[in-house]
């Protein structure tokens, strides 16, 4: 029965409890679903409740280790959280051939981002400029105002630049580079922005309205590469088809947009691990293989004269070590203590290595055996566990599944069928 009213008056004021309540009566949910609500894990309700507003409960994602990684000769045990079969295991695969020719090296650039301010009803664009520029150090010790503790870490708002639009004339968007340190940036960025923003206002007589950071990167960048050897390949058919293939990602959006989506899924499913943002980082990463005028592939590959493969990534990754809110995550903070590393820089190197580890991994099987063998494999066990198997009747099913050549849900149910009738 559909839900009758959406606009649960007053939802927002109940506790948690008269929510889940609320929701029981609503959605028919029954005493089960409402106790796996109520299970809250490792995160308790009261972190949860000051999280997120409606709060109600916390989903599980599953999380595992890729192994493998050597990164600017150190190692790492990598968690990612991922509910798609196979991403963690094709990421560990890409890391142990990467392994065999001594591993990834990662230089991440710069830790400065964007404060984006759109000032609008100037009388001449020009005229503005050179306002602002004279006021250069008083529009940055205004912006560093906001932050006391990057001031004292020599970080900060550092240079401001211009940029023009298309749509009106009589507007100017302003850049504050803003170099936010260890910190992902968001909030310091649009403390920043909204400071100095009357200011402006004032020298220009221009009216700002868009006053935000820019999700965009292109100076927080992170360039890494590594060796794939090609008898770790599949020999030189596999790798003349691996190049083809690079190549189309290269010129062919539609190719370059699934390409992508798997160099994000290894990016993402560390990101949600220790619990930072991945949204911004699939904003930045996409955003950035437009930034020639056509949406391209994030990762490039040659041959070397062995005939091997060197793969390299170029990838803006802004993500923050302190800062967000992954310290009142319980497992967020463990899988921080598995990674291990020291600083932001850092951590951008190893999603850059993870995202080109993922996507060779992702390449070679499809230039081989298709993604499909390994992906399906782990997908009938999904299937045979959502149809009702439990024990050992996972694996039996999940096995017949494959060999059926048939691998769905209603196959899954048929097969689980028998098998419970002992046929
Ligand atoms: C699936 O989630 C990701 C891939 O489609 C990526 C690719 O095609 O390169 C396997």
């Amino acid at each position: 029965m559909p839900v009758k009213n959406s606009e649960l008056k007053g939802f927002y004021r109940k506790s948690t409890e008269e929510r889940i309540e609320t929701l029981r009566d609503y959605c028919h949910l029954n005493d089960e679903e409402i106790s796996i609500l109520k299970n809250n894990g490792s995160l308790n309700r009261e972190t949860g409740e000051k999280l997120v507003e409606n709060y109600i409960s916390n989903m599980e994602i599953p999380m595992g280790i890729a192994t493998n990684f050597s990164i600017n000769g150190r190692d790492y045990l990598i968690p990612m959280a991922i509910e798609e079969p196979s991403v963690i295991a094709a990421c560990s695969n890409g890391a142990r051939i990467a392994r065999m020719a001594g591993g990834f090296r990662a230089y991440a650039s710069s830790s400065i981002m964007y404060g984006q301010i759109q000032l609008t009803n100037l009388d001449d664009i020009g005229k503005a400029k050179t306002e602002i520029l004279m006021e250069r150090e008083n529009i940055l010790r205004i912006a560093n105002e906001a932050s006391r503790t990057l001031s004292k870490l020599g970080k900060g708002a550092r240079e401001i630049t211009f940029h023009n639009v298309k749509y009106d004339e009589h507007v100017l968007i302003i850049h504050l580079e803003i170099d936010t340190g260890d910190a992902m940036g968001a909030n310091i960025i649009n403390s920043m922005v909204e400071r100095v923003s009357p200011f402006l206002e004032a020298i220009t007589g221009g009216t700002v309205v868009l006053k935000i950071l820019s999700n965009l990167s292109p100076l927080r960048i992170v360039r890494a590469y590594a060796t794939f050897r090609k008898d770790a390949i599949g020999g030189p058919e596999v790798v003349e088809r691996f190049i083809h293939a690079a190549r189309l990602a290269e010129e062919d959006i539609f190719r370059a947009a699934t390409h992508n989506k798997g160099i994000m899924n290894g990016i993402d499913a560390v990101l949600l691990a220790i619990m930072n943002d991945w949204r911004q980082a699939e904003a930045n990463a996409h955003a950035y293989a437009a930034i020639k005028g056509s949406y391209g592939s994030l990762t490039h590959y040659e041959l070397d004269n062995n005939g091997d493969i060197i793969g390299s990534i170029e990838i803006p990754v802004s993500v923050g070590t302190v800062g967000g809110t992954s310290a009142s995550i319980p497992k967020a903070k463990i899988c921080q203590k598995i990674l291990d590393i020291k600083d932001a820089r850092e951590l951008e190197e190893v999603l850059a290595c993870v995202g080109l580890a993922q996507n060779f991994a992702a390449m070679r099987a499809l230039s081989d055996e298709g993604i499909q063998k390994g992906h399906m494999a782990l997908h009938s066990k999904n299937l045979a566990m959502a149809v009702g198997a439990t024990g050992d009747n996972i694996e039996k099913v999940a096995e017949m599944l494959v060999k059926s050549g048939s691998i769905n849900m209603t196959n899954a149910r048929v097969i689980l069928d028998k098998l419970m009738k002992g046929e």
